[in-house]
């Protein structure tokens, strides 16, 4: 089963099961990390499911859409390879995805 590698805001990484057809923040939501809120559920208005993506991985994961883009702007902890992770569709070709939780706002 391909993984995604998931930081903590405690510095903590684990390698988490990760299925296609699933956002990275419902990967990371269902692993049990309750630090990624979600407030949303996945209809990118909330902000609350902010990763930071490994700078390595961040081409290949794209940049976000302007919706997207919009509500990072808001953030206080936005970083060049942000994103919300429940815009991100996790696909087989991301195996080994690296991302950290971002600071809450
Ligand atoms: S879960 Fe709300 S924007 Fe991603």
């Amino acid at each position: 089963m391909p993984e995604i590698n998931v930081t903590d805001r405690a510095g903590k990484t684990t390698a988490v099961a990760a299925k296609a057809g699933h956002s990275v923040m419902e990967i990371i939501r269902d692993a049990g990390f309750d630090e990624l809120l979600a407030l949303c559920g996945g209809c990118c208005s909330c902000a609350t499911c902010h990763v930071i993506v490994a700078p390595d991985w961040s081409d290949r994961v794209g940049s976000p859409n302007a919706d997207e883009a919009d509500l990072l702007d808001s953030s206080d902890h936005r970083t060049a390879t942000s994103r919300l992770s429940c815009q991100i569709d996790f696909t087989p070709a991301f195996d080994g995805l690296a991302v950290t939780i971002a600071p809450e706002d």
